[in-house]
């Protein structure tokens, strides 16, 4: 099997690609935003976007080292770091489209809305903890946690797990695209069992 990358000049193109493709479908909402054409409901089309591109930035950064494995190209694992922090992007704008243009940042009523809803609270719990690997992230703190920064980062799994549950939870009837993503999410687990099981030894 032929490695897909093998000279930094290709990753450098492939880093760009990935910039491109997560950077130009913001850039072009933004404007469809200015040009007030995003639909009827504006912000729901909003929260929308921002939501499943953090889901397909996640499922990206997943498959990043299974396919460097597979394809036996250690260049790719690269990416990874990149790919997570477009998912903090994502991630982060959606929740700010949510405080902001549905809540108008109303403290009170959001943290009522996080409490009362089950589906807030899980996709609240898996953001903080996407924050915490975000924040994690830098090759100084990788360096300086040592042990503890592999445990810490195995927390993308059940981060994972949270952010499926609250998309499927998040949808009005039970037969949806969320199911879909439910299954991939689920065999991508799947392959990563023994990760996931060094996850569980840990918090027991
Ligand atoms: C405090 C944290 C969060 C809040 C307040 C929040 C809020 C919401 C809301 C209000 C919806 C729309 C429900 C509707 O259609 O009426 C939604 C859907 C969604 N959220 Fe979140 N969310 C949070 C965290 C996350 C995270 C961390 C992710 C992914 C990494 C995520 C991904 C999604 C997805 C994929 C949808 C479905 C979008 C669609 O139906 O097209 N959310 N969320």
């Amino acid at each position: 099997m032929p490695q897909l990358i093998t000279t930094k000049p290709q990753l450098w193109a492939l880093k760009l690609v990935i910039h491109g493709a997560c950077l130009l479908p913001a850039i072009w909402l933004f404007y469809l935003a200015a040009i007030d054409d995003l639909g009827a409901d504006p912000v729901k089309e909003l929260i929308h976007f921002y939501g499943i591109g953090a889901v397909h930035c996640l499922f990206a950064t997943l498959l990043v080292s299974p396919l460097s494995r597979w394809r036996k190209t250690p260049l790719l694992m690269r990416c990874r770091r990149m790919l997570g922090l477009y998912v903090a992007f994502y991630a982060t704008f959606h929740i700010l489209c949510f405080l902001v243009f549905e809540w108008q940042l109303q403290w009170i009523d959001v943290i009522d809305e996080v409490i009362r809803r089950p589906y807030i609270t899980v996709g609240f719990i898996a953001w903080l903890v996407l924050m915490a690997l975000t924040t994690t992230s830098l090759k100084l703190i990788q360096r300086k946690m040592g042990a503890r920064w592999v445990q810490l980062h195995s927390l993308v799994y059940p981060a994972f797990a949270l952010v499926l549950l609250h998309f499927y939870w998040s949808q009005k009837s039970p037969w949806n695209d969320a199911l879909l993503y439910a299954l991939a999410g689920t065999l991508l687990l799947y392959s990563k069992r023994k990760q996931l099981l060094a996850w569980v030894r840990l918090v027991k």
